[in-house]
This record gives C-alpha cells, structure tokens and sequence, in this order.
C-alpha cells in the first residue's frame, strides 16, 4: 500500500508514541519513568489520556525497534525521532533518550511530536527536547492540549493558557479542562485563530516570575489583536499553575482562578499602580501602556467600553484617553 509523505509520519510518529508508552511498563520505564510521573501526582488515568511515556535511556533503543518494525531511517529522520551522528551522517540515534515524554496530538488527535523532559537536575543539559518542526509538526501552528481540550473550551466558553506541559496537565488534575500551552514560546496568531475555533475568551495563567509577566503582556496584546477578550490572572512568586494547584489542592485553585481573574486593564495597573502612585511620570506611562493595549482591539465598540472603563480606573477623562488613542492610530497612517 502506498502511503503520501504525511501519512507516513503520522503512522511512524504514532509507532514511537506507543514505544514511548510501553516502555512505561518496562523495568526501567517503572522505576524512572512512571515513578518520576507518579511523584508529581498524575495518575494512571492522566498518563493515558495525554499519552505520557518514557524514553529509554541508551543510543538507539526507537531507532532499533522501529526499523525491525519495517520503518526506514528516512522516515525516522524526517519525522525528527533521530539524528544524524555528526562526522558521520550514514549513522544515526534517538533525539530521545532517557527522558519522559508528553505526546503533541493534534486537533484530532494524532501523534505529531514530543516534549521530553530530563528527570535530573543537571544544568548542563536543556529541562525540556522538543522535536523540531516537520511537515506535520508546525510548532506555531498547534497548541499542546488542545485535542484534549477543545470539547471543555467549548462548553465552558473559555480557553486558559498556560507555559509548560505539565501545567495543562495539573489543571486536568485539578478538573479543570479547557486548558492549553504556548509550550515557552510566544503566542503566534495562528495559536489564536486555533482556539478562536472554540471560544473567543483566554484567560492567560503564566508563571509568576518575571519571564512569565512579560510573557503575558505580550501575549495579551496578540490575543487583542487577533479579537478576541482576555482576561488574566497572576501567581504568587515563584508559582506556576501547577506548582500551585498542587500546592493548595483543587478547590482552593479553582477559587483562587474564580477570585483573580482581572481584565487586561486592571492586570497592567495592578503590575504598575505600586510605582505610578508614587511617580507622575510611571503614571504617564501606565496610562500609555492601557491605551496601547486598547489600540489592538479591532472592534471599534469594544474599544469604546474600554476607554470608559480604564478612565475610571485610571481616574481620567475618557476625551485624554481617546486622544492618547487618536495618535496610535494617527501614527499607523
Ligand atoms: P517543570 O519544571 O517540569 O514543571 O516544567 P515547566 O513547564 O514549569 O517549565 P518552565 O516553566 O521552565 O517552561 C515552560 C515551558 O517551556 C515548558 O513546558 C517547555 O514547553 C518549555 N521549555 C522549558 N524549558 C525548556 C528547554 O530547556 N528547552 C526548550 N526547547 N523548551 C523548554
Ligand atoms: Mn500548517
Ligand atoms: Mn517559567
Ligand atoms: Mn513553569
Ligand atoms: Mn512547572
């Protein structure tokens, strides 16, 4: 049977997933892999459902196996499962090794790459190996979790975004589905469009350190540009979602989401009102920085009601907002 170039890496990509996850019943799959997972609180259940696996550790193990299996190096290499040994490209082995998996799915569900994660602390090594972008693997193209998502940000009307794999992992934990990752990489417009299939509402849950409000500010922006409403919440230092659900337990999370969600304008003030009070000028600023961010919106309505609101809060005239407005857009002429 003849196979087009994407089928045959989905169909090779889905191979090392099972691989992946049956190595979690094999000696060292359970005594690394699986108790790595169980420590952090996923369950049985959790690891089936993100088909989370382990990677032996050794040079070859994937590369060995799925050639046995009839899978050719060609294939293997272009679906970025193994690399050539430098000094000597006839010669391969395993991006993966010795790691735990988190499987990328795509919006349907199949197998389009991996996150791998290293179970020590050693600095001299990357946390996280991604596989790199394929034919059917565009990493600004997709989000991780959203084929186990979609169906929850639909009903809930609402998508959460968060950094890292096992943050969307931690919130299914903690019940809560509609969640998906950036993966620690800026937000793209295709990203938005993806979950502007289900729901025209993100609330953005970074981490709480500085990358990770950074991270948000930008991310906001790209969310208003692209239309759609979005809200914030902000961890306590040093947090992130999942440290955090795990920290205080599920109901507590849920409240703490439920009781911090703000809008973009209360978010920028309540990051810059602690220095504006004190500054006239850091007040400017905040006030530039609000109307920059209103500036995105392309809805011309919208844009009005948050004029009206981000005057009162800033205390205000609406008329110096929408002149502040007026030459953003005067600019872009
Ligand atoms: P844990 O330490 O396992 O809880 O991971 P985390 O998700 O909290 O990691 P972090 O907040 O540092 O990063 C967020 C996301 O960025 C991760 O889930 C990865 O997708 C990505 N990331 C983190 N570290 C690396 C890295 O060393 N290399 C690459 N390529 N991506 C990374
Ligand atoms: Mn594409
Ligand atoms: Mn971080
Ligand atoms: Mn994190
Ligand atoms: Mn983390």
């Amino acid at each position: 049977q003849a196979y087009n170039e994407r089928e045959s890496l989905y169909i090779v990509l889905n191979y090392a997933k099972d691989f992946f996850v049956n190595n979690l019943d094999t000696e060292e799959g359970k005594s690394i892999g699986l108790s790595y997972f169980k420590e952090r609180g996923f369950d049985r259940q959790t690891i089936e459902k993100f088909d989370l696996g382990y990677a032996l550790d050794g040079w070859d193990h994937l590369l060995q196996s799925a050639k046995k299996a009839g899978h050719s190096e060609e294939l293997l290499l272009k679906s970025g499962l193994i690399l050539q040994k430098e000094g000597d490209a006839s010669r391969y082995y395993d991006r993966f090794r010795g790691r735990v998996t988190f499987t990328i799915h795509n919006l349907s569900g199949k197998a389009i790459g991996f996150g791998a994660r290293i179970l020590t602390q050693d600095k001299k090594q990357p946390k996280y190996i991604n596989s790199p972008e394929t034919e059917v693997y565009h990493k600004s193209d997709i989000l991780y979790g959203i084929f186990q998502a979609k169906k929850s940000i639909r009903e809930k009307d609402n998508c959460y975004l968060v950094e890292g794999y096992t943050d969307v992992i931690s919130l299914h934990l903690a019940g809560i589905e509609n969640v998906v990752a950036s993966s620690g990489t800026s937000l793209t417009e295709n990203q938005i469009k993806l979950i502007k299939r289900f729901t025209d509402n993100i609330t953005v849950l970074y981490d709480g350190d500085a990358a990770g409000i950074r991270a948000s500010l930008r991310g906001i922006d790209m969310i208003l540009e692209g239309g759609l409403n979005v809200k914030a919440v902000v961890f306590p230092e040093g947090e992130d979602p999942d440290s955090y659900a795990r920290k205080v337990g599920s109901s507590a999370f849920q409240s703490y989401l439920e009781n911090n969600s703000q809008d973009f304008i209360s978010f920028k003030i309540s990051l810059f009102a602690e220095e504006a009070a004190k500054d006239p000028i850091k007040q400017a600023d905040l006030v530039k920085q609000v109307v920059a961010s209103i500036g995105k919106i392309p809805d011309p309505i919208i844009r009005t009601v948050y004029i009206q609101q981000s005057a009162r809060l800033l205390h205000m005239e609406e008329e110096i907002i929408q002149a502040e407005l007026n030459k953003i857009f005067l600019k872009e002429q």
